[in-house]
């Protein structure tokens, strides 16, 4: 018996596991490395996977056209299904959404902005970074959509704990200065004291210190390792040719006055596994991946404008009942159907997939996310305080300042004047839109200054939970049992997949991977049946 590539491991997988599976693929040189090997393990259905099994591809009807229902259908359509997708919204990518000039948002109370950016600016209001490590990039290669490093840290821009009493913003770099080299100074000390004797040979403790040394940029043990501040802190005249060394930037607070500020509480953001740079951007603006992948899979499959009234699983399919363009109520029948709406707007759409799908459903907690764009007309981020992409982070309620990862040294920019969550975020959606740009300016006053007014062009808002047929930022989970596990299995001819099906949640990445997943599971569905 032969085995051609594919189905050889299909079957170690099948029977050993994915363990054998991957150990099996990197032995065949087909997995590079642990970290990637999930990903590889993804083989999109082909068309000769049907040959000489008497199967066919069959019709799917897809709900929604976000980054999870474009990836099932484009995947799908490597093997010759036929795809339908219904998108509620008149464009694709749902969450995924760049804004540029000319373009109308409503709210779900009616209200509506229109966008006056200039040409070269655009807004990311969804999603706006992304990991090296995620399949996103992958997609992006495969797609050709040019990728451009996001800052996602940046030692000149700031930080301020305004509850925290700090007197003005300080530049992160200054914070990582001061904490790291006070709390080396502390655990030098310490060590060279003795009081770690329990759990530190001399040698241990030699080399401890040699590297708090350089970590912290402090004293030796003659100056009693002390922190005194220098060059990392930064300039406040910076060096410069002949004799012009510099002059450092002071005066440097007390070892107490750091603690206060709470700065150092904010450096573990850029540690996270989703967030430590180097971080990507689409070249051009986020939507390119929504764009890219209704491109590939042909926009004539795609109904905009086409609401989900009801959801009928029948014994041989699948009847899905709509509301088109026009406002007439269709139906369209197919073999199966992936649903990849939001869990909240599923739990209201009419269907007959029984009691526990129901509560399923209704169980994640949707959470709130707002943005604001702020077009400048000249880029002061960059010319008065040379800031060039990155992110101010605050305990203001507008949480965070994005400065923009492209065109730089142009002419006008767009900075993301507020991205909050939670209470905050809720806090600017009860505004309307005028009066969330007169409170992001007003609280970004206090980092930057009067030019943040005075130099502002135009601005669009964004509050997740009001956008129609989204209605959130992203959901949340009790837990990863019962109701989670249940709508990872199909319900009859229901699959459902969406970035709430994965374990990166709020991500276009856990989007792509849990369309994978449902494209798996129903080729292998319709290869068995
Ligand atoms: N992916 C989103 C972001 O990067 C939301 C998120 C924030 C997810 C932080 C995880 C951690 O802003």
């Amino acid at each position: 018996m032969s085995y051609s590539r594919r189905g050889f491991l299909t079957a170690v997988g099948t029977t050993g596991g994915a363990g054998a599976l991957f150990a099996t693929m990197g032995a065949l040189g087909l997995a590079p490395t642990a970290e990637a090997a999930a990903r590889t393990a993804f083989v999109p259905p082909q068309p000769s996977d049907f040959t000489l099994t008497g199967r066919a591809a069959k019709k799917v009807v897809v709900l929604g056209a976000g980054v999870a229902g474009l990836a099932t259908a484009y995947e799908l359509g490597k093997a010759g299904y036929e795809c339908v997708i219904l998108e509620a919204l008149d464009r694709v990518g749902g969450r995924n959404w760049t804004i540029r000039g000319g373009d109308r948002l409503t709210e779900l109370d009616g209200s509506t902005q229109t966008a006056r950016f200039s040409d070269d600016v655009y807004f990311n209001a969804g999603p706006g970074r992304l990991a090296q490590w995620m399949v996103t990039v992958d997609y992006a290669r495969e797609l050709g959509v040019p990728l451009e490093v996001f800052t996602n840290a940046n030692a000149n821009a700031y930080i301020y704990n305004a509850g925290a009493g700090m007197a003005a913003p300080v530049r992160w770099r200054t914070a990582k200065a001061d904490v790291f080299g006070y709390v080396s100074e502390l655990l030098s000390t310490a060590t060279d004291s003795g009081a770690l004797d329990g759990r530190l040979t001399a040698t241990d403790k030699e080399r401890l210190i040699t590297f708090l040394r350089g970590f912290g940029s402090i004293g030796n043990k003659t100056q009693g390792f002390a922190y005194q501040g220098g060059g990392r802190r930064g300039y406040s005249l910076d060096p410069g040719a002949g004799e012009q060394p510099g002059v450092t930037l002071g005066p440097v607070p007390s070892m107490s006055e750091v603690f206060a500020s709470g700065v150092g509480q904010r450096f573990s953001f850029e540690l996270g596994y989703d967030q430590a740079m180097l971080m990507f951007q689409p070249v051009g603006g986020m939507d390119a991946i929504p764009r890219a992948l209704a491109a590939a899979l042909g926009k004539h499959k795609i109904r905009l404008r086409s609401k989900v009234t009801r959801i009928t699983d029948l014994p041989d399919g699948v009847e899905v009942e709509y509301q088109d363009a026009n406002g007439r109520t269709r139906r369209l029948t197919a073999d199966l159907c992936v649903a990849t709406m939001p869990p909240h707007i599923l739990a209201r759409t009419p269907h007959n997939l029984g009691p526990d799908v129901q509560a399923a459903l209704a169980t994640p907690t949707v959470s709130s996310a707002g943005k604001i764009g702020l077009e400048y007309r000249r880029r002061w981020w960059e010319t008065d305080e040379d800031i060039y992409g990155g992110i101010t982070n605050t305990d203001l309620d507008l949480s965070a300042i994005w400065y923009p990862s492209y065109g730089y040294g142009g002419r006008r920019g767009l900075v993301v004047g507020y991205y909050n969550t939670g209470a905050q975020a809720d806090a600017y959606a009860a505004l309307p839109h005028r009066e969330r740009e007169r409170r992001a300016i007003e609280q970004g006053m206090k980092i930057h200054g009067a030019k943040y007014r005075d130099e502002l062009v135009s601005s669009v808002s964004v509050a997740w939970k009001l956008q129609p047929h989204i209605e959130g930022a992203w959901v949340g989970w009790p837990s990863r049992t019962g109701a989670y596990q249940l709508l990872n299995r199909p319900a009859g001819h229901v699959h459902f997949a969406g970035d709430w099906l994965s374990y990166m949640i709020a991500w276009q990445a856990g989007a792509l991977e849990s369309a994978r997943k449902a494209v798996t599971d129903l080729h292998q569905r319709v290869l068995a049946s």
